[in-house]
């Protein structure tokens, strides 16, 4: 089983609850707008997860497809979704310009996005939007500390990203019309820790590398002590692009 695999499956459970931005229906409406999609529209929801993001297409377009690696996420994702299917976003079984719109909501950390990006170009019909939302640091003064607290967070991580990151790979890619949507989310600490998959030697670090962190960080993540939580502005960065 891949490292990101075996967290989702501790993780699956809680996943629902396991942060503000999971369930916020403000940043799921948003994504649904930003993709563009109209009721003649097949859409792909990529590293699907519960399918959260999938279930505000579900209903309102012409075939929503949900893709990821665990069965065990997917378990929570019935009634989401008109078909999953279970395959890794760097080698999708579809063919050459199957979808009308591509979305993702913190899948692409995940990847290997020299695979991935391409892979969704290739995939995304011609005139196709693409919709990839990711937290991010904000700059180079949280950058050090914001990527210490993801890597403890989860391991399987691969990417740590900047705000221009995505943007740049989908450039590359050949996508044109890039653009990047801010978005802030207001984060628990304790609701966001207590994910089911995160072992208490790395909560305690986490925890630790808060109350350390130097005035910058903490002026830039608006970071507050409230009782015996920490609250944490988290920057998730949309990038929409068209093919
Ligand atoms: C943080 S969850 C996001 C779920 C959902 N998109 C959401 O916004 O709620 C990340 C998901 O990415 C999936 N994943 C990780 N690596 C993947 C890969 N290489 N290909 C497809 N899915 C992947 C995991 O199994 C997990 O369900």
């Amino acid at each position: 089983m891949e490292k990101a695999e075996i967290h989702f499956k501790n993780r699956a459970q809680k996943y629902n609850c396991s942060s503000n931005w999971v369930a916020d229906q403000e940043l799921i409406r948003l994504m649904f707008q930003l993709s563009e999609a109209g009721p003649g529209s097949e859409v792909l929801d990529i590293a699907t997860g519960t399918g959260l993001i999938a279930k505000e297409f579900f209903g309102k377009v012409k075939k929503v497809t949900g893709l990821d690696i665990s069965p065990d996420m997917a378990k929570h994702a019935t009634g989401c979704m008109d078909e999953i299917v279970f395959a890794p976003v760097e080698q999708m079984p579809f063919a050459d310009n199957s979808f009308d719109a591509i979305v993702c909501r913190q899948g692409l950390q995940f990847a290997e996005l020299d695979k991935a990006i391409p892979e969704i170009y290739r995939v995304l019909k011609p005139g196709g939007r693409v919709v990839l939302c990711h937290l991010t640091a904000y700059n180079e003064t949280d950058r050090e500390l914001a990527f210490a607290i993801q890597k403890l967070r989860n391991p399987a991580r691969r990417n740590y990203l900047m705000p221009a990151d995505m943007a740049t790979a989908l450039e590359t890619a050949g996508f044109r019309d890039v653009e990047n949507v801010e978005y802030l989310s207001d984060e628990s600490v304790n609701q966001w820790i207590d994910n089911g998959a995160i072992p208490q030697e790395n909560m305690d670090k986490i925890r630790e590398l808060y109350r350390t962190a130097d005035e910058a960080f903490k002026e830039i993540h608006d970071i507050r002590f409230v009782d015996d939580d920490i609250m944490d502005d988290m920057l998730l960065v949309i990038a929409t692009a068209t093919k």
